[in-house]
């Protein structure tokens, strides 16, 4: 098999930025999927539907011009969000769920949440309107080790939410466990979660390889091997609650490679080919389709995209560095060779 033909996929979590890094980033994006579910974590964070609307509007005029690429708009959730804007939210064509950052689990998450009682009429009134909750699921506080956050999280939050908001659509994002997977199985269909193609291609080795590598540090972690094949088996799976989100993360290579380093993995110029070196490691592309394509728009009620895309298996090398605004930005897997490459998309 040297051909891939899967209906044009959608990027589950991805990160955009603003002007005028948003031009630089988000071309890559739109050669690839026809949307994205877009992260409101700019500065200030995406609180309001004026402000979803607004950034939605950048985001359009940024795509080249023959693009259909659609954003797909979150709130940012704060102790302050109002069951109001909850309903604006819901009411509106353009916002597909709102994002709970525990506040300071990653970058700008300061305005995040301190306590979940804050949100628990946001979460009733989404649970009601049928808004999906994304989660960045990790345990906060000095005290937590950065290897045990997510688990923490599923423990001590997750549960509870989702047995207080049984209905309440959840995505569970970025999960790096083992313990995440058998967690997401075992609970019922209104809980989903994303896997990001990094997370599924590297383990903590990876930030440790012969010296500190900061491009491959971003959050949550990658852990042990152990949940790497986790993940790898999850996605590859015929389980229709995982699905490809990539969490894209630009950040200016002078902020990546410096004494604290901002965390985020920028994968979203080959996200397809990154996402089909995983499954081809795993030697199986019978739910390729249904894990890039189908599960996704599923869960969020949405039709699946009427195009396709192709992949040929062919050697081709990630170039070391991209354009960005006054640095550049590098890749995931810089300079490495990869055996798939999107063909109709140029
Ligand atoms: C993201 C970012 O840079 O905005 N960073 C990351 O490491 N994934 C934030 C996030 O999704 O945690
Ligand atoms: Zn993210």
């Amino acid at each position: 098999m040297d051909k891939l033909s899967i209906i044009r996929p959608d990027d589950w979590h991805l990160h955009l930025r603003d002007t005028p890094y948003l031009e630089a980033v988000v071309p890559h994006t739109a050669r690839q999927f026809a949307r994205a579910i877009i992260m409101p974590n700019l500065q200030p964070p995406v609180r309001h539907c004026d402000d979803a609307s607004a950034y939605r509007k950048r985001i359009l005029a940024a795509l080249p011009d023959s693009s259909n690429f659609q954003p797909l708009m979150t709130l940012y959730l704060t102790d302050n969000t109002s069951v109001k804007e909850i309903e604006r939210a819901s009411q509106s064509d353009f916002i597909f769920g709102a994002k709970l950052y525990p506040a300071g689990a990653t970058t700008n998450s300061d305005a995040g949440v301190t306590s979940l009682k804050h949100i628990y009429p946001a979460l009733e009134a989404m649970q009601k309107h049928g808004l999906v909750l994304q989660i960045h699921g990790e345990a906060t506080g000095p005290e937590v080790d950065i290897f045990d956050r997510e688990k923490q999280f599923i423990d001590t939050r997750l549960k509870s939410i989702h047995e207080d908001f049984p209905e309440l659509r959840i995505v569970f994002e970025h999960i790096t466990t083992a313990d995440a997977v058998d967690f997401v199985e075992s609970q019922n269909e209104y809980i989903a979660a994303t896997i990001t193609a990094h997370h599924l291609l590297i383990n903590r080795n990876a930030m440790f390889t012969g010296g500190i590598r900061p491009h491959h540090y971003c959050l949550p972690v990658a852990k042990r091997e152990v949940h790497r094949q986790a993940l790898l088996k999850a996605s590859t799976s015929d389980s229709v609650k995982f699905f490809a989100g990539t969490d894209s993360a630009p950040h200016a290579r002078n902020t990546k490679e410096a004494a604290c380093g901002c965390a985020g993995i920028y994968s979203a110029y080959s996200a397809v080919e990154l996402y089909a070196e995983a499954f081809e490691l795993a030697d199986d592309f019978s739910h390729f389709e249904d894990f890039m394509s189908v599960n996704g728009p599923n869960f969020y009620q949405l039709p699946v995209n009427d195009d396709i895309i192709q992949l040929q298996k062919i050697n081709w090398k990630i170039p070391d560095s991209l354009d960005y605004p006054n640095d550049e930005l590098v890749p995931f897997k810089a300079g490495e060779i990869l055996k798939w490459k999107l063909i109709n998309n140029d």
